[in-house]
């Protein structure tokens, strides 16, 4: 148990699996108290029974992002069970992958709801609790999908580029309210988004020999990777890192070519 987090009343969305489930996990070990949102209530109920709280506080409550009512909801009941949010962690989000020209509406509307307009939803709700008490934080989960195109995954690289406009502009424009606003973005992590990935394919285990091979190390990160830089992150350990985004995927995206 360390005390990086203490104080810390975090709300995390997407919280049920995956890199929401490893940062609650990690931001508890750290002395944080939690709130954990996912819209799939009885895979959240699970995950929040396997939680160890120590000293530290958790609540949880299932609610789908994309409704705003039901996110105010969610950030006063927060602030009930484990006292006013004094940061927030926007992860949960969803692949939505095609070819530009065969993208219908419905999915590009499906994309751009979630993954864009669901985090801001939440910022929405949160930043008059961080500008009330003098400052907060906010982290959005991006992807290097927000700094890079791979072909056929559209429309999901547009709305990972504009969460980081909006990381951009939030943190601008609450910084003189201590409101510090920064992207993380993952490269692959071995989550279930990643393995319903690989089995759209008609071979999954060459696919994923492929993934592999992109990087220079060969592998991709485990959720505890990442989630121990959302640690930092969210963490009093840099308190002047604002309005950008930290890329955390081992070189994938600074290599040209595999060799
Ligand atoms: N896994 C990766 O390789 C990877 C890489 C880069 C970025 N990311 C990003 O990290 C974040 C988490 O990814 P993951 O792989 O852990 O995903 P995951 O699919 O394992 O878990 C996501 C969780 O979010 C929940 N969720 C989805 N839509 C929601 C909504 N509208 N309201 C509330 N909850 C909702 C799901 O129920 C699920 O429990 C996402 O934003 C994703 O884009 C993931």
């Amino acid at each position: 148990m360390g005390n990086r987090l203490t104080e810390k009343r975090i709300m995390i969305t997407g919280a049920a699996q995956g890199i929401g489930l490893a940062m609650a996990e990690a931001f508890l070990r750290e002395d944080a108290s939690v709130f954990l949102i996912d819209r799939d209530g009885p895979l959240l109920a699970e995950a929040v029974a396997g939680l160890a709280a120590g000293k530290a506080k958790i609540g949880h409550m299932a609610a789908d992002i994309t409704d705003a009512k039901g996110i105010e909801a969610a950030v006063a009941k927060a602030a009930a069970e484990i006292g006013r949010l004094n940061a927030l962690v926007n992860n949960a989000g969803i692949n939505v992958f095609s070819e530009p020209l065969a993208t219908t509406d419905e999915e590009w509307q499906r994309c751009f709801d979630v993954n864009l307009k669901g985090a801001w939803n939440c910022c929405k709700a949160v930043l008059p609790e961080l500008i009330v008490q003098g400052g907060g934080v906010i982290l959005n989960i991006a992807s290097t999908h927000a700094f890079t195109i791979i072909p056929h995954t559209f429309p999901y690289p547009l709305a990972k580029h504009a969460l980081l406009g909006m990381t951009k502009s939030l943190g601008l424009e609450y910084a003189p309210k201590n409101v510090r606003v920064n992207a993380l973005a993952p490269g692959y992590v071995a989550t279930q988004k990643v393995l319903d990935y690989w089995n759209g394919f008609p071979d999954p285990e060459a696919a994923k020999a492929e993934t592999m091979k992109l990087h220079p190390g060969g592998r991709i990160a485990s959720p505890e990777e990442i989630a121990m830089a959302a640690v930092f992150m969210i963490s009093d350990e840099c308190t002047f890192m604002n309005a950008t985004c930290l890329t955390v995927d081992g070189g994938l995206s600074v290599q040209q070519h595999p060799a």
